[in-house]
């Protein structure tokens, strides 16, 4: 297994599948209201993904039964959507989405309130997605792969916050998952060389209590051990010989 570096083609294909991709999630975040089933978010981004003539990458990959992954509270992330589970004022909802444009994944993630939220709750869904913008200062060309995963790590510990370690960001291109692994936490390694024309899946997953996880009995929602929040904050990156390029944000 090696990184694979995008060509030029390659990634104007990335980019405009990052291009939708963070318009289908912008317009996910607007649909959020209380009252409303995850299932119902699940089926808007069903629609719009397919409405842009794109694949939703997450339905069937090994088994997951819908296509946009829908976390609340304290599940951490790939909570499968349901008719029963209604999103209520105060909550926080972790939506996460993919999809394949002409061969070409996106993928990226976003944690939202639901109506008004707790101090608590805005405090933990900022510093995570700072984490990931920490993070993004070191990817440059020239630099290690790790240094990312220390600076996403550092940031969010210094606020007492958990860093969950068993799931992990990722190399990206014409599969969803590929080569590097890219931990949010800091390494005995430097990792690999970051190079210019590398794209990645950069994924903060932070909690406000321990960084410690487990599977519900379905086997994919991931939970906190305490039963405290959990956040998550997602882009697809490519790495230029200059400032990295957020393909995931609009
Ligand atoms: N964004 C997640 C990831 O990077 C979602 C994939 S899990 C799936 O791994 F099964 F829902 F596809
Ligand atoms: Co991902």
């Amino acid at each position: 297994m090696s990184i694979t570096i995008k060509s030029h083609r390659e990634i104007e294909l990335m980019r405009h599948a990052g291009k939708l991709l963070g318009k289908t999630l912008e317009q996910l975040e607007k649909a959020v209201k209380p009252g409303m089933s995850t299932w119902e978010l699940n089926k808007i981004g069903d629609d719009i993904i397919k409405g842009y003539d794109c694949i939703p990458s997450f339905l069937n990959y090994n088994g997951y039964p819908a296509s946009i992954c829908i976390s609340v509270n304290d599940e951490v992330v790939h909570g499968i959507p349901k008719k029963e589970v209604i999103l209520q004022e105060g909550d926080i909802v972790s939506i996460d989405a993919g999809l394949i444009y002409q061969g070409y994944h996106a993928d990226a993630a976003r944690t939202v309130p639901v109506g008004e939220i707790s101090e608590n709750a805005e405090k933990l869904i900022q510093v995570t997605k700072q984490s990931f913008f920490e993070g993004i200062k070191y990817a440059k060309q020239g630099n290690h792969l790790f240094e990312i995963s220390k600076a996403i790590g550092a940031y969010a510990e210094s606020f007492g916050y958990g860093v969950v370690r068993s799931l992990i960001g990722h190399g990206i291109g014409s599969r969803l998952h590929e080569d590097p692994q890219i931990p949010n936490f800091k390494q005995r390694r430097r990792g690999p060389k970051i190079e210019s024309g590398m794209t990645f899946a950069i994924e903060p997953m932070i909690n406000e209590g321990t960084w410690r996880v487990y599977w519900l009995d379905d086997d994919w929602t991931v939970c906190t051990e305490d039963g405290l929040l959990s956040a998550h904050y997602e882009n697809t990156v490519l790495i230029t010989d200059g400032e990295p390029e957020i393909l995931t944000l609009l």
